[in-house]
């Protein structure tokens, strides 16, 4: 499989079309950037590692019952995926109080909350990503009802496989964001990426931040701490 003509590049994948037109290649770049573009930089081998991360746990994912894009990994950085048509919003999961919630509610970052937290937000650079509830959803049509019952079940799925996995390698998933897409088909599947951009990761025993926050924070180490979750993960 080759690629053909770049069909989009985004913060930090470029993705482009191929000679068939259901499959797309996705080539992860080693761009950084936070805060809505705000924040720009390079994290050095982070490409290959999301990449790799992201098909790790997709594969373990569809193992479970999710219905994942992910066709097959061609190199380090390349990905051959299902073309899907995004269904504009993001869900966020969240286990322990962190970011944009901790700062919302005067939560204590830490704070485990009583039960798992589903946060949708509206895909929109220009808006800031606002979010965005049930109403909003459905009033504005970005999905349908069924579709969305489909999406929140899945990302609750998600949490339960990932928590009970990475606890054994020694990791507590804080919280995280999915992104989901529709085949030509109408199939609802889990697209996107799964990797220390898109998630907060903590060492169980230390709570070291293993994941983007070093890099919007400015805490330094933020190459070593994505090489780590790749060697728990990967083993290498
Ligand atoms: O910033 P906030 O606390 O809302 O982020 C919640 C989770 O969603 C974090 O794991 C963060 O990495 C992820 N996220 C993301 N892309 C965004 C917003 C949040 O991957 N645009």
């Amino acid at each position: 499989m080759k690629k053909c003509e770049l069909l989009y590049e985004g913060k930090a994948k470029k993705v482009y079309t191929t000679e068939d037109p259901e499959l797309l290649i996705v080539d992860y770049k080693d761009d950084a950037t936070a805060f809505n573009g705000l924040k720009k930089g390079t994290i050095l081998g982070k490409g290959a590692i999301n990449n790799r991360v992201t098909n790790h746990l997709m594969k373990l994912l569809e193992k479970n019952g999710v219905p994942t894009h992910l066709v097959e990994e061609i190199s380090d950085r390349e990905t051959v995926v299902k073309k899907v048509t995004i269904v504009p919003l993001e869900v966020i999961v969240r286990n322990i109080a962190a970011g944009s919630l901790a700062k919302r509610l005067g939560l204590e970052e830490g704070y485990k909350m009583k039960r798992t937290v589903l946060e949708y937000c509206y895909k929109d650079d220009a808006l800031g990503d606002p979010m965005v509830n049930e109403y909003h959803i459905m009033a504005m049509e970005y999905c349908t009802k069924e579709e969305l019952d489909l999406i929140a079940s899945y990302s609750l799925k998600v949490n339960e496989v990932l928590t009970d996995y990475l606890k054994d390698l020694g990791i507590e998933l804080i919280d995280f964001k999915l992104e989901f897409g529709k085949t030509s088909d109408g199939t609802i599947v889990l697209a996107d990426e799964i990797s220390p951009d898109t998630c907060r990761f903590w060492d169980s025993k230390t709570h070291e931040k293993l994941d983007k926050d070093r890099f919007r924070r400015d805490l330094g180490g933020v190459e070593d701490a994505y090489h780590e979750i790749m060697k728990r993960l990967l083993g290498e």
